[in-house]
């Protein structure tokens, strides 16, 4: 049978009652693509989830879907998230489709365009504030307690059990647990996620564990600097966050697992970036490729042995940020005349 949505594939594993309506985009059953050059070259088996195939281009569509359900399940009348861009992409879509408002707050100037344009489209009340994701997420709680609109950020239980699909699907698509998992980490909630979906189906149906391995951006890492950033910054916008919410369950993931939470810089994030496009045909927007960044730099430092069966998660789409993608124009393309033979003569010059 052709793939029904997450709810319906997962619904033995996922919080669902009698009176959950069945939302869908069908989002989830996203593509698990081996990388042929970077696996040669760092002498590891990498794969990466491509989760910028779902339908708003990121993996909040896993979680977005079953907490709007969950939403319209309680009578509200909206749902409210701070974001930095994809969560509001997201919920914004899918309250769209459940008939329910939907609100967001974002901090201004540091949204990547196309998410900014998805959640015009989708029809969101959009909120800016001066000030980032971490105060806007603030303002989300605050409010959300005293309305009716349900939050929809990952502090929501529901959003956790959604995107926690992801590892099931992994385990599926690979016919076992890989030795690593490595994810970016922003608000942590993805991660958490991950872990609560392996340790799952280890219980259920015996896959075995793997070491959770989570990078958050050097100018906002938290966890790693075992501080709250008052003014995170980095070029990879969505992970921009410098007191991550789920701060404690993705530190007993990285504990429970024998894996880590690290860093890595706005340099190797971008060096990935162009890598995974430029060699490997794979285009995922900034913050994704601290996965790549990450098992970079613990293959170099040792952390990561040769030989691993890796899956780096690539957590949104390349087209949601089409302005870092220009400014890695170096070359500026050749102007031609628009005539046929045009091409071709150029061409012949080249070669000479
Ligand atoms: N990658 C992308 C593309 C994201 O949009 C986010 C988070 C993360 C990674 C990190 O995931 O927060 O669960 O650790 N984006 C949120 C948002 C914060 O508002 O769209 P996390």
């Amino acid at each position: 049978m052709y793939w029904q949505g997450l709810i319906n594939q997962y619904k033995d594993y996922l919080p669902i009652t009698e009176n959950t309506p069945s939302l869908s985009l069908m989002e989830g059953n996203t593509p698990l693509i081996p990388l042929k050059v970077l696996s040669e070259k760092w002498q590891v088996e990498i794969y990466v989830k491509y989760e910028g195939a779902n339908p708003t281009g990121s993996f909040k569509d896993r979680g977005m879907v079953l907490a709007v359900a969950k939403a319209k399940e309680s009578g509200s009348r909206g749902v409210i998230c701070a974001s930095t861009g994809n969560t509001a992409a997201a919920a914004a879509a899918y309250s769209t489709r459940a008939g329910l408002d939907c609100l967001i707050v974002i901090p201004k100037g540091k949204i990547a365009l196309g998410k900014l344009a998805q959640s015009i489209m989708y029809g969101a009340k959009i909120y800016e504030i001066e000030g980032n994701f971490d105060h806007a997420l603030e303002m989300v709680i605050h409010t959300s307690k005293h309305s009716e609109y349900s939050l929809v950020n990952s502090v929501n239980p529901f959003r956790l059990e959604g995107q926690k699909t992801a590892a099931f699907e992994i385990c599926e698509q690979l016919g076992e647990a890989p030795d690593i998992l490595s994810i970016p980490v922003g608000n942590a909630g993805n991660i958490s996620a991950y872990w609560k979906g392996f340790k799952e189906f280890h219980k259920k149906k015996g896959y075995s564990l793997p070491e959770m391995r989570g990078f958050e951006a050097e100018g906002s890492a938290a966890i790693v600097q075992n501080k709250v950033i008052e003014n995170p910054e980095t070029i990879a916008t969505a992970i921009r966050i410098g007191n991550p919410a789920s701060w404690n369950l993705a530190v007993e993931a990285a504990n429970e697992s024998n894996g880590k939470i690290d860093s890595v810089t706005d340099e190797e994030i971008l060096e990935s970036y162009r890598e995974l496009a430029g060699l490997e045909g794979i285009f995922a927007e900034p913050a994704s490729c601290a996965s790549i960044a990450g098992i970079k730099k613990q293959i170099e430092s040792g952390e990561i042995k040769k030989g691993s069966k890796i899956v780096a998660v690539l957590t949104g789409n390349g087209l949601k940020d089409p302005a870092t993608a220009m400014d890695q124009l170096r070359i500026q393309p050749e102007i031609l005349k628009a005539n046929k033979d045009e091409l071709l003569n150029h061409l012949k010059q080249v070669a000479r």
